[in-house]
């Protein structure tokens, strides 16, 4: 029965209460009628919607009684109503609270149970990942470049035919772009079909980013370039057709051959150590005059040309020399490209292949190793 209710919308008179006696007696009724209710198992919901139905402003039990039976109650009943009423909302107001804070402790003590860690069970073991072993020789690149005042510049891996060929002086139809050509890029023709799109091709070099860098830069101007290439080479120990390359540029109005040798030595003593001979080949780039190409000795039979079981060493085929980069001086007319004047600066160019400086300081005799991503390969660089 709804004890409260029922009475509660009645004024005192409507219930025929006339002597404050019968005041007391109802007050009882509504009293024990609450403490039936408040000893009921609650939840946080159940709890507040006892709270309101009790405490609510317009509509809770004390409200009630205070619009119905005290605000039009008799002035002889009104100081016993009062009372009473006084008296009852204390006690509601103090159990409510109490309640509310059981509620609190048996959530709380319940949350801790489900969230309690238990130290005794197995951990879950994550493999951590490592650095692939291009990327930790890049890095090792890129330090020894920083230490000598080096920053490093990123360009894009889709060319246009202008920047891998003409403005580094390789003009439509000179012969060293057979040796690169490359994957040009099937594009769609322009809405209209009047014009033919512009090609585009995956770069056979990072060498495009000396135009792009100059174009941007006024000397002094000293970068690395690191990055992905691609050429049309068949897949075999030494070749792939997609690899990384380092490009070096060092431009300024006094730079000389001896500055050039003497920035690649440095960086060939600190990549392979100390003991590591050097030595300059002539050789043909257009985009470089002198040009060269640069051998180490050989890390594998350090340098006499023989295997240790006897026989020449397969790595440098007997030479002693291992091939490494080709480099040179900045040829005068890629100046005119970029609008730099030859006769006021003078630089260097280099361009190292970072998968053949991997194999020959970790003794690897594939390159394609790099790229089939075998954990039982990566795992011997951590
Ligand atoms: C060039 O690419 C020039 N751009 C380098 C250069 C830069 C010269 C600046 C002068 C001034 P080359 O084609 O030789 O040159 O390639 C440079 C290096 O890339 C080679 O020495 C070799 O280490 C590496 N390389 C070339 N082709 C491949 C390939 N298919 N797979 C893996 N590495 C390669």
């Amino acid at each position: 029965m709804n004890l409260p209710e029922d009475k509660t919308s009645k004024t005192l008179q409507e219930l025929g209460i006339a002597l404050p006696e019968q005041v007391a007696g109802l007050f009882e009724e509504v009293q024990s009628h609450f403490d039936a209710e408040s000893s009921k198992d609650f939840i946080e919901i159940l709890w507040k919607e006892f709270r309101d139905e009790w405490l609510g402003r317009k509509s809770g039990v004390l409200s009630q009684i205070t619009d119905n039976w005290l605000k039009p109650a008799s002035p002889e009943l009104k100081r016993a109503v009062g009372a009473a009423l006084n008296q009852l909302r204390a006690r509601v107001e103090a159990k409510i609270e109490e309640r509310r804070l059981s509620i609190e402790a048996t959530e709380e003590k319940w949350s801790l149970t489900r969230e309690r860690v238990d130290l005794s069970l197995p951990g879950v073991l994550r493999p951590v990942g490592s650095h692939h072993l291009i990327r930790q020789v890049l890095q090792q690149i890129e330090d020894i470049f920083f230490s000598i005042g080096f920053s490093v510049v990123e360009g894009p891996e889709i060319e246009t035919p202008y920047y891998n060929f003409e403005a580094l002086n390789i003009p439509e139809f000179h012969p060293v772009r057979d040796d690169m050509d490359t994957f040009y890029l099937d594009l769609p023709p322009s809405s209209d079909g009047k014009d033919a799109p512009q090609p585009l091709l995956l770069r056979t070099h990072t060498s495009p980013m000396q135009i792009r860098t100059m174009e941007k830069r006024q000397p002094p101007v000293r970068v690395i370039v690191p990055g992905k290439v691609y050429r049309r080479d068949n897949p075999d120990a030494t070749h792939s057709f997609i690899f990384h390359q380092v490009e070096g540029l060092a431009v300024d109005t006094d730079i000389t051959f001896c500055d050039f040798t003497g920035t690649i030595e440095y960086f060939v003593k600190q990549f392979f150590g100390p003991g590591v001979k050097t030595r300059f080949r002539p050789s043909y780039f257009p985009f470089t005059e002198p040009s060269v190409e640069f051998d180490v000795s050989c890390i594998f039979c350090g340098g006499s040309g023989s295997a240790a079981g006897g026989g020449a060493c397969s790595k440098c085929k007997g030479s002693g020399w291992i091939e490494l980069f080709g480099a040179g001086m900045v040829d005068p007319a890629v100046y005119g490209f970029v609008k730099y004047d030859p006769k006021k600066v003078s630089g260097f160019a280099f361009g190292m292949g970072i998968d053949r400086l991997a194999m020959l300081k970790y003794g690897i005799d594939d390159i394609q190793v790099f790229f089939q991503n075998d954990v039982r390969f990566l795992r011997q660089f951590p």
